[in-house]
């Protein structure tokens, strides 16, 4: 897998949004996928700032989302729905029809997931998909364990990301399931770039590198596509 080091968290932004840019100017109407989470924050900025630079047309591009948790939606701070639409959606001016996210309130999870996989049908696959790589390996809720063969599917979550979830919410919540995009989905996407930032994930991030592909850390799985990368700035890279 190739590996990108950038010096510093702003530099890693920036490398990641030249990646998405460029798929945009290949493809205008391209189907992409940026993660939430806090990793990508600055690449959101980064896009916006672009796009209000004239460097990037966003107008006929189409964008998805890659989970949610199941119970929040956008009223509830620290949702995927909340972050990706407070720091990229509502800055981008985007129309409704450009978008397919997950819907977290369903009182159908399944109807939801059918929902997505059929909009994926139709504008699929993923041309270029930003994925954060979470403390225990997932990439979106793709939980250690999880079948390679899923695509939209709502998935238990793992001790590990219930625990890191406290940092997204301003009030206790109580997340026990997500929905997400499944591997299948994922690894059909023609353009992976997994990223991570700082020291927190360095370890994560060398046994990304360094241990076999396995569905016990499904971020090695991003290993047996071609097409995928890693963007990383040197204190995640700093336990290579
Ligand atoms: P983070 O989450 O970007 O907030 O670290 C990553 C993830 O769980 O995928």
């Amino acid at each position: 897998m190739k590996t990108h080091i950038s010096p510093d968290y702003p530099q890693l932004c920036q490398a990641v949004a030249q990646n998405v840019i460029a798929c945009v100017k290949t493809k205008p109407d391209a189907l992409i996928c940026i993660a939430g989470g806090d990793t990508p924050l600055g690449v959101f900025t980064a896009l916006v700032e672009a796009q209000k630079q004239g460097r990037v047309d966003f107008s006929r591009t189409q964008f998805l989302g890659l989970d949610e948790w199941l119970g929040l939606g956008k009223a509830d701070k620290g949702s995927c729905r909340e972050m990706v639409w407070h720091h990229f959606f509502d800055k981008l001016t985007l129309r409704e029809e450009q978008i397919c996210f997950f819907d977290g309130l369903t009182h159908n999870p399944q109807a939801e997931c059918q929902r997505v996989d059929r909009y994926i049908e139709l504008h699929g696959p993923i041309d270029c998909i930003v994925l954060g790589i979470g403390m225990n390996g997932h990439i979106g809720f793709n939980e250690p364990g999880v079948s390679v063969d899923n695509t939209c599917h709502v998935i238990d979550l793992d001790a590990v990301t219930q625990a890191v979830s406290v940092k997204y919410f301003d009030t206790p919540r109580e997340v026990k399931q997500g929905i997400s995009l499944g591997l299948k989905t994922i690894l059909a996407a023609k353009n992976i770039v997994v990223m991570a930032s700082g020291e927190k994930k360095a370890a994560i991030v060398a046994q990304t590198v360094n241990h076999p592909a396995s569905r016990d850390i499904p971020s090695t799985l991003v290993k047996t596509v071609a097409q995928a990368s890693l963007y990383v700035d040197k204190a995640a890279a700093s336990k290579l």
